[in-house]
């Protein structure tokens, strides 16, 4: 069987923006029935929540889209660059922070995750950790037609 394909997604805290990537994009994933395809898993430039579950906002907000978010937060780590084949930042911010640490033969493996949005490609997803639970639900609604347009992308590539 093919390796899989192994996507990481990166935000500052891994409490927030990342794990709901993990999670929308592993549900769809799944309901694509091509689990056995993928890897995924989620990490944050900073490790200040580490152990942390994801924020409860989060969760909320995906749950009212119908996602459930799982797992522990966690710092990105050298093994990372070595080990995803796609690490996929969610601001400028982290894209900058991820290319300044990325050993240089790894560095085409990191990109912005909105590069796929097929609105505002090449955008942030913005933080909504100091903002409202409006902030929270515009995640989850980026991430999912972004996570679509992602797992599209890298099937097609991985048939080529
Ligand atoms: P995330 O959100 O990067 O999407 O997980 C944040 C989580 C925590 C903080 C900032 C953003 N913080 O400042 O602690």
């Amino acid at each position: 069987m093919a390796a899989p394909i192994r996507v990481l997604f990166v935000c500052l805290g891994n409490i927030c923006r990342s794990p709901t990537a993990e999670g929308v994009f592993r549900h769809l994933v799944d309901a694509a029935g091509a689990s056995d395809r993928f890897e995924i898993d989620s990490a944050g430039t900073g490790a200040w929540h580490a152990g942390e579950p994801p924020d409860r906002r989060m969760q909320q907000a995906a749950r009212r889209r119908g996602y459930t978010l799982e797992g522990k937060a966690r710092a990105v780590t050298a093994r990372d660059y070595a080990h995803f084949d796609h690490i996929l930042a969610m601001d400028g911010d982290n894209l900058h922070t991820l290319l300044e640490r990325c050993p240089p033969e790894h560095r085409s493996k990191v990109r912005l995750f909105r590069d796929h949005d097929p609105e505002h490609p090449g955008a942030s997803v913005p933080d909504p950790y100091y903002g409202g639970a409006d902030g929270f639900l515009e995640v989850v609604d980026i991430v999912e037609r972004t996570s679509r347009s992602l797992m599209q992308a890298l099937l097609q590539e991985g048939e080529r």
